[in-house]
């Protein structure tokens, strides 16, 4: 039976065994822990019982083509620069600005270790797993900084891109192919092996993701009907492990999911890490449930981090700090609580104060001497000080090689433009009707010229 099966109707924990020949009593195996050596050390709350139910990411062959990386970068200071309106002496004048998104940030990503990043919008998640992940594409931003995969210092990350992989925060998969053609095109493009084991592994993942129930639905999105979003965050995933990664990085994988889908999304980054990868997540409002899955957290603030380290120790290190997190509050409420304005402003006016127009200056003074607090207490803390002097061993890595031709690529690629336009009639009646409407208006226009 399919783990993801009618996977609505099941609440966590009680999900049915993805491996036919397990029975109900041998569902929940405990962590591999030769397979996560780190992770028995790594997690200060009992370690909980999973089910190992992702046999794609236990593949032997899988396993033993996987390596360690672990990720350290140093002094990584990013900032935008661009054009801004200002007012000068009663003139309006566009002067060059620049603007601090990541400041100075040190920090550490380790295999056999699901890390998530917290923080408010806009302190600059996205920016920090864009670039670790070699991903920044922005002309107007300007990168300093060190980076070290394995204790070897890199230049680039890019060279390492077999390796890793990464899940967007909006999916982009196409909408009219089914969770089938999704993988299929994807190991068609990436992936140098004979049709029949391409096939193999694609049916195996299916099976793995619970997707085989709506294989040949097609995937839709905000105008054509498809399968649930869990279903399509599920593909999205399955399409970056078929390379085999051995570095995740996922930018909020169960934002708009109901708590169920995003526990099992969970569960099967829980399982990667278990296996030896590295896992990095930003995750949104995660549950407690979820919570309690994370091996280290970070905890990014107007670029700033305040916090790293074992992710179930950061309620201990806040309460040190005189940052209490009240009894049976969710940990990572309160530290959005605390890391955002609005709680502020809250807070406030709990003791009676009154937020108006004339203290929002006031207001927002407060909050930076707050976020100044917590960034300079985190630079003193134990945890900054073995970060500082942390020693990795060295291990050698593959580099980067494209293993499918550029040509093969190309004609996959139109094939699959071929697809989605004659998949979908109605987006080809628009777009037909645009170029008569276009071809008619340029004829009335230049018919005479
Ligand atoms: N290329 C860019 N140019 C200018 N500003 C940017 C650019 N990329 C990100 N930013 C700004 O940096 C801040 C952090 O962005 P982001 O990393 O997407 O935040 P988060 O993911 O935490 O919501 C935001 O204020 C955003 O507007
Ligand atoms: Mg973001």
């Amino acid at each position: 039976m399919n783990p993801y099966q009618n996977l609505d109707e099941h609440p966590q924990g009680n999900l049915p065994s993805s491996d036919p020949n397990l029975s109900p009593e041998q569902d929940f195996v405990e962590i591999d822990h030769h397979l996560s050596p780190k992770l028995s050390k790594q997690t200060s709350h009992e370690p909980i019982e999973f089910k190992k139910r992702f046999s794609f990411i236990h593949d032997a062959d899988n396993i033993t083509k996987m390596e360690h990386m672990e990720l350290y970068w140093e002094d990584l200071t990013i900032k935008a620069v661009g054009k801004v309106k200002k007012n000068i002496g009663g003139k309006t004048m566009r002067v060059i600005e620049e603007k601090v998104i990541l400041n100075s940030l040190k920090g550490v990503v380790s295999p056999s270790t699901f890390t998530a990043i917290l923080g408010p919008s806009g302190s600059g998640k996205t920016t920090l797993l864009n670039f670790l992940s070699g991903r920044i594409v922005s002309s107007n931003l300007v990168m300093n900084g060190t980076l070290k995969m394995n204790n070897v210092p890199i230049d680039s990350i890019e060279k390492y891109s077999n390796k890793i992989a990464f899940v967007q925060q909006d999916d982009i998969l196409m909408a009219v192919f089914t969770p089938r053609e999704a993988l299929i095109f994807s190991a068609n493009i990436r992936l140098n092996l004979s049709q029949e084991k391409k096939e193999e592994k694609v049916n195996k993942l299916l099976r793995d993701l619970g997707l085989e129930k709506c294989a040949d639905t097609i995937i839709g999105n905000e105008l054509i009907r498809g399968v649930s979003g869990g279903e399509r965050k599920r593909t999205s995933i399955g399409v970056e492990l078929l390379t085999n990664p051995s570095m995740i990085f996922l930018d909020e994988p169960t934002t708009g999911l109901d708590s169920n889908t995003a526990v099992t999304i969970m569960y099967l980054l829980r399982d990667m890490a278990n296996s030896g990868r590295t896992i990095v997540s930003v995750i949104h409002q995660p549950s407690t449930e979820i919570f309690r899955e994370f091996d280290k957290l970070i905890l990014i603030c107007k670029g700033n981090i305040i916090y790293q380290g074992d992710a179930q120790a950061a309620v201990d290190y806040f309460t040190s700090i005189n940052y209490e997190c009240p009894s049976m509050t969710n940990p990572s409420d309160f530290y959005m609580k605390i890391m955002n304005p609005e709680g502020l402003m809250i807070e406030m006016m709990e003791k009676g104060m009154n937020v108006n127009k004339e203290n929002k200056k006031e207001l927002s003074e407060k909050f930076e001497e707050r976020v100044s607090y917590f960034t300079k207490k985190y630079k003193e803390s134990k945890n900054y000080e073995e970060l500082c002097s942390k020693e990795t061993i060295p291990v050698k890595i593959e580099k980067y090689a494209n293993t499918v031709s550029w040509i093969k690529q190309f004609v996959l690629l139109f094939k699959r433009e071929f697809i989605k336009v004659f998949k979908n009639p109605f987006d080809l009646r628009v777009r037909l009707s645009q170029y008569i409407i276009f071809s008619c208006v340029c004829i009335i226009v230049y018919h005479d010229v």
